[in-house]
């Protein structure tokens, strides 16, 4: 499976890709926001530290203005993608930018019908948001079952990236259920390295040692 770290901080980028965990990288204005920095110096700085595949958000409703910021947003780097949200002029945005080349990420996937659509639109990858769907007492992880199950019946070859993952159970199941990719948080990147049994057992040889005769 690959990984996708799910944010704009570089310095987490960073750390992320001494540990080999860095396949690529998904942001959204939220996520941008939070570094505090502009959106062309966030990308400027992720575009010139990573070589996978990275995604950058359209703010514009309407075909004709994403189509615009699509077409921008690729000028920063050949490994940009473009998210688009999964409305009708989003889709009509991704034929357009399927056409002229331009690779996207459909965000913001609730159910499997829009999925379909997606697919059927030409996205380059579909980002259902599990989290979320747990938030609301639906089960996210059977979306992405779903998911792959449709792309699989039909051949398609829209990549499904799980989103919204929110600790280590939506990685394992993501895993178990053959996702393409699973874009990640930092934080759950570290936690999907720890275990309490690892500790102690480093702890226990840690103390073992001591015990051994020097010469
Ligand atoms: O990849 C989408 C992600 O950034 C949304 O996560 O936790 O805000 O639902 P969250």
């Amino acid at each position: 499976m690959k990984f996708f770290i799910d944010t704009a901080n570089i310095d987490e980028i960073k750390r992320a890709q001494d540990m080999g965990m860095v396949d690529g990288v998904t942001t959204n204005p939220s996520l941008i926001a939070k570094t505090g920095k502009d959106f062309e110096t966030c990308l400027k700085e992720i575009v010139e530290t990573v070589d996978g595949p990275i995604s950058a958000e359209v703010l514009g409703t309407d075909r004709e203005t994403m189509v615009a910021e699509a077409k921008k947003l690729v000028t920063y780097g050949e490994q940009v993608n473009v998210k688009i949200p999964m409305t009708v002029e989003g889709l009509a945005a991704v034929k357009t930018l399927t056409d002229l080349g331009i690779k996207t990420n459909v965000t913001l996937i609730f159910s499997p019908n829009q999925a379909l659509l997606a697919a059927k639109a030409g996205a380059t990858y579909a980002s259902p948001f599990v989290g979320r769907l747990d938030d609301i007492g639906s089960h996210g992880m059977e979306l992405v079952s779903d998911m792959l199950q449709i792309y699989q019946n039909y051949d398609y070859a829209t990549e499904v990236i799980v989103a919204s993952i929110r600790h280590p159970i939506h990685v394992k199941e993501a895993a178990l259920m053959g996702a393409d990719i699973a874009t990640i948080p930092f934080a759950v990147i570290q936690q999907l390295a720890k275990h309490p049994l690892t500790d102690i057992g480093i702890k226990r040889f840690e103390e073992d040692w001591k015990k051994v005769p020097r010469t």
